[in-house]
């Protein structure tokens, strides 16, 4: 019996410049660039275990047989991966989040960065840094930034192979000096997942060309922010970036609507904040839970008034964390 073991860590991120448009499906190529800051304490932990006795893949998630959906999409991307070692044999996974999952806290930015890292580790292939978030990224196109973590910088490129598609960090956790609280309004899952609203939106809405354009200037814009550890800027960036993205989702056709009510009071909470000193600025995935951007000196505010938003369930304090790392096999 041959078992070729290993295991990974890896963390959410959250986009600033979001990712919302594909130049090419199958590979998960975006049709612009995006910026994100990886989320300390919100991790993936991935073991595997690649097994000459397994008939067939296993997968577990969260200490319990993961859902068909989970494991199917977890075994195309093990498909993935095998073919690029040239390995037929099945594994074992088992994997386990500290967040709530496929609600808007990027549960697959953190999953399959953590599962690239770990079954590429396990079968012993070496790849650079950039190799491996290409790679992560054929799962989910925001785990390409939960490779490299800190601030982090995910290109389009423009071949067709992808392979200068990858993320890069431009700062490390402690370069920009900011916090990220996040407002949990609804812990289940969504109902339409990321890939489709995107597709939706790609393909209906009338707006799509013009959020794209104004996703390339703002990543422009952003990187510069970054470079000059400009909070306020990246901020006001970061904030106009997500309500561009949810503009052209919600123009799509049916129109898709990811908020509740707390996640609107909560933004206008962050407003409130905002025009009485606070350097604060919100950001929201394709969910329902809003997430504060802000210096640390505002941190205490900013989750006092998340926890006033009549429906809030919890609230998460992140700081910037670091890159996808192996981490021993338990
Ligand atoms: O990686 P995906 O396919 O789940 O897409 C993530 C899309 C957003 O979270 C809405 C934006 C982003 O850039 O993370």
């Amino acid at each position: 019996m041959t078992l070729r073991r290993a295991a990974a860590r890896a963390l959410a991120n959250v986009a600033l410049v979001k990712y919302f448009g594909k130049r090419d499906t199958a590979q998960n190529l975006p049709a612009a660039g995006s910026l994100s800051v990886a989320l300390e304490p919100l991790e993936t932990i991935t073991e595997i275990a690649f097994d000459e006795d397994l008939e067939r893949d296993v997968v577990s998630f969260g200490g319990a047989p993961a859902t068909p959906a989970f494991a199917a999409r977890t075994i195309a991307f093990l498909d993935v991966v095998r073919e690029f070692a040239g390995c037929t044999t099945a594994a074992r996974v088992v994997t386990r989040n500290s967040f709530p999952t496929a609600a808007g806290l990027a549960s697959s930015a953190s999953g399959f960065a953590a599962l690239a890292l770990a079954a590429t580790k396990a079968l012993g292939v070496e790849l650079s840094e950039p190799e491996l978030s290409a790679l992560a990224r054929r799962g989910s196109g925001s785990a390409a930034r939960s490779i490299p973590g800190g601030i982090a910088v995910w290109e389009a490129g423009t071949r067709a192979d992808g392979a200068d598609s990858f993320a890069r960090a431009i700062a490390a956790p402690r370069d920009l000096d900011l916090r990220i609280v996040v407002g949990v309004t609804d812990p289940g899952p969504k109902a339409v997942g990321s890939t489709l609203a995107m597709e939706l939106t790609q393909t209906t809405s009338p707006y799509f060309a013009s959020w794209i354009a104004s996703a390339r200037e703002d990543l422009a814009e952003a990187i510069a922010a970054v470079e000059a550890r400009d909070l306020e800027r990246l901020g006001e960036i970061a904030e106009r970036s997500a309500l561009a993205m949810h503009g052209a989702a919600l123009a799509a056709r049916p129109g898709l609507v990811f908020w509740n009510g707390a996640t609107v009071d909560a933004l206008h909470s962050i407003r409130a904040l905002r025009a009485a000193g606070s350097l604060v600025f919100f950001t929201c995935d394709a969910g329902p839970q809003p997430k504060a951007l802000c210096a640390p000196a505002d941190e205490d505010a900013v989750a006092a008034a998340f926890a006033e938003v009549p429906g809030m369930r919890s609230i998460i304090r992140c700081r910037p964390g670091a890159g996808a790392a192996v981490v021993p096999c338990p």
